[in-house]
């Protein structure tokens, strides 16, 4: 746990009484001031829309740090994890916070094996969603759903092993059913000789038309792009999951409500909203400029999508890789797209423009990734799925640290109260 600094204490005066608050610091180096005592010392709470700079809790998972570009996994750069590793690796050591031992790994896979396949009855739900249903919305329903299908409660952490395995399994796999559901095709159903990636591949893109064959190229920048997007801090999402399952609510309750949070366009929906920005881009002659005007303009709603992030106030170290993986993935399939022309012109003109310089506006994870995902074969509503594919490890991950840490309480926020207090009270029958 972070270490208190004994000697360092910092000092708040309320009232001309000073208030003396313990000083926490953490394993890279950052601080909080520990405020729990703050009411009863005080008699006054600390006032942070957005938790702009609130610590929420502590965590060994992954660290990120803004200034200076760095996202470490349990501890690891996430660019040697992307490099060595397959998700399911990462996901190993998200969860258990170690990599796996070969055993280890071969039975995770095994467990993973076991649960790939949705309960028959769990299709009949497929067939009743509109054609036009946003796969987010099919996944959110169709994991909370899985509660239903697997009632016992996570006790032991062989409970939790299963749950999480049981998972991570399914998900691909009603990710994969969500999309042929939407182009009216039959789905293709797991297999026990694949890897977690090409199975998904192959449940994604094989169909009994075609001689659908997995590349191996295309199977590491899935891998690749999953690892890049396995965790990432308190995010909105990660926060949510934690929020929901600090009430007691057990797992597929907490991550359908992270699906949910993640869906939003200034999170994980980015990725989509980023190629739709390109296209009408494109659409208006191809010209970043109007776009770079609109995103300026505060009278404007529109904002230059894929940029900008709470921490990086300098490169996201996953969008330079994702642009490289976008090259390898254009180039083995052989596309060219324009939309990739548009986005590096884009990004060099915003780079180069004072207001994103002085507000520290980088392309962010979202850049990229749906031009790289558009080469394999992706349709845009399917973007954030594949975000919440990668970022379903780190949410199961902080779900049992969450559970575990001593200091967890209930999240229940205060807030600055700003209605009329006591307004005379008129009967129905003497109102106008
Ligand atoms: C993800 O938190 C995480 O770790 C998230 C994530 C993860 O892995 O979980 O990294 C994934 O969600 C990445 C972010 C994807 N979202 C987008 O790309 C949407 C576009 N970006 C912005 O909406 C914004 O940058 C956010 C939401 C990402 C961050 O919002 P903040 O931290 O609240 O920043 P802000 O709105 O306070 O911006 C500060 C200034 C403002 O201008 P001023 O009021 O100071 O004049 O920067 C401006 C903003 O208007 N600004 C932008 C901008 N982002 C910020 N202006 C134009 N275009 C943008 N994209």
């Amino acid at each position: 746990m972070a270490d208190e600094l004994k000697s360092q204490v910092a000092e708040l005066r309320v009232d001309g009484q000073v208030v003396a608050l313990p000083v926490l610091e953490d394993t890279a180096g950052f601080r909080a001031v520990d405020i729990r005592g703050l009411w009863k010392d005080a008699r006054v709470y600390t006032y942070d829309p957005g938790f702009g700079c609130t610590v929420s809790c502590q965590s060994a998972i992954s660290h990120v740090d803004g200034e200076k570009g760095q996202l470490l996994y349990r501890g690891y750069p996430v660019e040697v994890l992307t490099e060595h590793c397959t998700f399911v690796e990462v996901a190993y050591l998200l969860i258990h916070g170690t990599l796996p031992t070969h055993a280890q790994s071969e039975k995770f896979s095994a467990l993973f094996n076991r649960h790939s396949m949705i309960h028959e009855d769990m299709r009949t739900f497929f067939r009743r969603y509109p054609e036009r249903a946003h796969p987010m919305a099919v996944l959110s329903a169709m994991v909370v759903s899985l509660s239903s299908f697997y009632p016992e409660v996570e006790q032991t952490d062989e409970d939790i092993d299963i749950a999480a395995t049981r998972l991570l399994s399914k998900l691909r796999t009603i990710a994969a059913f969500s999309y042929k559901k939407s182009i009216g095709e039959p789905v293709s159903q797991p297999s026990y000789k694949l890897s977690y990636c090409a199975n998904f591949l192959n449940m994604m893109f094989s169909s009994p038309v075609t001689d659908y064959q997995i590349d191996p190229v295309l199977v590491r920048a899935m891998n690749q792009l999953l690892i890049l997007h396995a965790d990432h801090g308190q995010n909105c999402s990660t926060s949510t999951v934690r929020l929901v399952g600090s009430s007691g609510a057990n797992l597929y309750a907490s991550v359908c409500a992270g699906i949910c949070a993640l869906w939003g366009p200034l999170h994980g929906g980015a990725n989509q909203e980023v190629i739709e920005m390109l296209k009408t881009i494109q659409r208006e002659g191809g010209h970043v400029d109007k776009a770079i005007a609109q995103a300026k303009d505060k009278t404007n709603p529109r904002r230059l999508m894929g940029f900008g992030h709470r921490i990086y106030k300098t490169f996201d170290p996953r969008a330079g890789i994702v642009k490289k993986i976008c090259t390898e993935v254009l180039a083995r399939t052989g596309t060219r797209d324009p939309l990739l022309d548009i986005a590096m012109e884009l990004e060099g003109k915003a780079l180069a423009d004072p207001y994103f310089i002085e507000r520290k506006l980088y392309p962010n994870v979202d850049f990229y990734t749906g031009i790289a995902y558009r080469a394999m074969g992706f349709p845009s509503d399917m973007f954030t799925v594949l975000f919440a594919l990668g970022r379903l490890p780190g949410w199961i991950a902080q779900w049992q640290e969450l559970r575990r840490d001593p200091h967890q309480r209930i999240g229940r926020p205060m807030q600055l109260y700003t209605g009329p207090m006591n307004p005379a009270f008129v009967p129905i029958e003497k109102r106008p």
